[in-house]
């Protein structure tokens, strides 16, 4: 059991424990993520023990200001751009890994880019309290649903970590979108909560997709987010047995007898179905129906990260 402390009277302890190379699991504006100094290898390799993280996937570094950004990334008039128009918020960069940076190897995977993100929140507030970048991958065992509330953390990894911070359930619900920017080019290496088409605004060019050689960002395995139950994707009718994950106003053939029905937005709106996208999944999952149906949602705007995840929860394992 974790101790479960409010994000108003939390500030203190949670900077004792990152000094103290402990890992502290804290709310962003995306989902919870357990993060860790990232200039200390013990506290880092705590983060990939407590997850039963394969060492290969590196992880995000939160910083609080550009400042600390570009002490540990090298960025170029693009980066620059991104970061002015979207930071603090739920986009990382991947740039090049600045050859002074203080960040651990265990951090990067021994790679030469680095992920970089300024979050909202409490998670920014201890990072400029406490003066250290923070690594922070979703504070969820490896390959499971992302947790989006204090109580989904704590049912998932509390026997593992000391604190979890509650700053109630995280605002966007997916994680961030992450873009690699390098030689002038910017590519999507996966949605997430700031639409493609918002990015692609502001470079007034699309975004590279797709992989440019080799596994671009090696925690995107095609089975991930995974619940217990089976999903089934497109459904347009229920069948015996299964529960339901429905999107919009109108009710598909079946609903009425489907084990337990959830609706990410009865609108239709995807800013809504985004931040009910975990929660709803997990209860679907305790249900015990053996069998989740998701309804199709659009893929425009965050319904590309939805849908990405709902791809990666149906993945054969
Ligand atoms: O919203 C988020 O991004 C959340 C919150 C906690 O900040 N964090 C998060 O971290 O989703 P995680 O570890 O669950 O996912 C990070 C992804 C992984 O797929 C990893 O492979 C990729 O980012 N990544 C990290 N550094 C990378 C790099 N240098 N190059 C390519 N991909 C990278
Ligand atoms: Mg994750």
């Amino acid at each position: 059991m974790a101790d479960i402390v409010n994000e108003e009277t939390a500030l203190e302890r949670a900077i004792a424990l990152v000094h103290a190379g402990q890992p502290v699991a804290l709310p962003t504006e995306t989902v919870y993520g357990l993060a860790a100094d990232a200039t200390n290898g013990e506290a880092v390799a705590l983060i990939f023990e407590a997850k039963g993280r394969p060492r290969f996937n590196p992880l995000i570094v939160h910083v609080a200001d550009r400042a600390m950004a570009e002490r540990i990334g090298r960025f170029d008039a693009l980066s620059r751009k991104l970061a002015a128009a979207f930071w603090p918020g739920p986009l990382t960069l991947v740039v090049p890994l600045a050859p002074e940076a203080e960040i651990h190897p265990l951090v990067t995977a021994g790679l030469t880019s680095v992920g970089l993100r300024m979050p909202r929140g409490f998670a920014a507030r201890l990072i400029a309290a406490g003066g250290r970048p923070l690594a922070a991958p979703s504070a969820n065992s490896s390959g499971r649903i992302s947790a989006t509330t204090a109580a989904a953390v704590e049912a998932d990894l509390g026997d593992r970590i000391a604190l979890v911070v509650d700053g109630g359930p995280t605002p966007v619900g997916v994680e961030s979108t992450i873009v690699k920017v390098e030689d002038g080019r910017v590519r999507l290496l996966r949605p997430g909560g700031i639409a493609a088409e918002e990015i692609e605004a502001v470079l007034g060019a699309p975004l590279l997709r797709g992989e440019a050689g080799g596994i671009e960002a090696p925690g995107m395995m095609r089975s991930h987010y995974a619940p217990r139950a089976g999903l089934r994707l497109a459904a347009d009718a229920v069948a015996p047995g299964e529960a339901l994950l429905a999107f919009g106003p109108k009710r598909i053939a079946g609903a009425d007898r489907a084990v337990m029905v959830l609706n990410l937005s009865p609108v239709g709106d995807l800013r809504e179905a985004a931040a009910s996208l975990f929660l709803h999944l997990q209860a679907l999952d305790r249900s015990g129906a053996p069998v989740i149906a998701a309804e199709s949602v659009p893929q425009t705007g965050l319904g590309e990260a939805i849908n990405d995840r709902l791809r990666r929860a149906a993945a054969p394992r």
